[in-house]
């Protein structure tokens, strides 16, 4: 069989650029990565990455998940204009009370996450129908899955994501076309640093004193901890990513950090929704030692996995 294009979308930073690399250099070369940014002045990291493999096996060009002209450029670059793996992976965050928050800032979120995926499957999915195969893989996450505190608009931006594919998944399969949503937790990335900068910025005084308490005082050390503690590499997030492209029958879902595990299953343990909705409120509000406690066995468990 020979080698399957892939474009990735977001490689300037994190996991899109670590999935472009691994891809990239897939033992026995069954991919031609066409890994995009939307600056690329910002090319540096991934060539470094890349090494020997630019122009190989991967070769980065120009995309805006926002602009449909650029979209269509890179595509119509592309020979045939075949692209039989998307990896969507482009996105920005957001936290924070939601008065503290601008309609303008969360159209621009939902302009990358969701439309920018709308944009890219738009694009790709009529050549994916007239080949009868292909396979979309979208970068979503477990708050897609389970929403979180003071991550209302992100958290919805993934949800509109999920409910999207899930949709097309179906139409997808009778074209034999694959659709996988990959779930990751926490990872430490560009993305992190941007989400904590930002909130140290937030201007608080658009919202109650108990709330910007709560936001400052509670959520933001909390959340910092589960980074720390759950966190995965934007290498292991690739690992999974290349494991789900390769895999013969590829999941509809993939959630890629184990520890994270036991919080969705929350959701799908109890259809009235108070389970999880009572975990989390008991662990953020009421039992700040049980809290600390949890997340320290957590950490044993990936400091043991990792000296294994
Ligand atoms: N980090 C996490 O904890 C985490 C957890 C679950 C899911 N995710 C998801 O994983 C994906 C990648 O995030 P990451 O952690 O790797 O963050 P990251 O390092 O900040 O990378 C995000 C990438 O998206 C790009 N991007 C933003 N807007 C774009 C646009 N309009 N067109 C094209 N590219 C655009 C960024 O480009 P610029 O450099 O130009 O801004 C960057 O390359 C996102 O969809 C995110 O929601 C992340």
């Amino acid at each position: 069989m020979g080698s399957r294009r892939v474009l990735v979308t977001g490689c300037s930073s994190g996991i899109g650029l670590a999935v472009a690399v691994r891809l990239a250099k897939d033992e026995t070369k069954r991919f031609k990565v066409v890994a995009t940014m939307r600056d690329l002045e910002k090319r540096g990291p991934l060539e470094k990455a890349a090494g020997d493999l630019l122009n190989k096996t991967l070769v980065i060009q120009k995309l805006d998940a926002c602009c449909e002209e650029s979209i269509k450029e890179c595509i119509n670059s592309i020979p045939n204009r075949q692209v039989d793996v998307l990896v969507n992976n482009a996105g920005i965050g957001m936290i924070g009370p939601l008065e503290c928050q601008s309609i303008t800032s969360m159209k621009e979120l939902f302009e990358v996450n969701f439309f920018g995926l709308v944009r890219l499957v738009k694009e790709v999915l009529p050549d994916m129908k007239q080949r009868q195969s292909g396979h979309i893989v979208v970068m979503s996450s477990v708050m897609g899955i389970q929403g979180l505190l003071f991550n209302d608009i992100y958290s919805a931006s993934k949800f509109a994501v999920e409910g999207f594919c899930e949709s097309l998944a179906v139409q997808a399969m009778k074209f034999n076309i694959k659709t996988t949503l990959v779930e990751p937790g926490p990872v430490m990335t560009e993305f992190e640093r941007k989400l904590y900068e930002d909130a140290e910025k937030t201007d608080l005084s658009e919202t109650d004193e108990e709330t910007a308490r709560i936001f400052r005082d509670i959520y933001l050390p909390y959340s910092r901890k589960v980074f720390t503690t759950l966190g995965q590499t934007p290498e292991d997030v690739a690992e999974q990513t290349h494991k789900v492209i390769t895999a013969k029958e590829p999941p509809l879902r993939h959630q890629t950090n184990r520890l994270y595990m036991p919080m969705t299953a929350l959701k799908h343990a109890d259809p009235t929704g108070r389970l999880p909705l009572e975990a989390f409120y008991k662990m953020i509000f009421k039992h700040d030692a049980v809290f600390n406690a949890t997340l320290g066995i957590l950490r044993m468990m990936n400091w043991r996995k990792g000296n294994k």
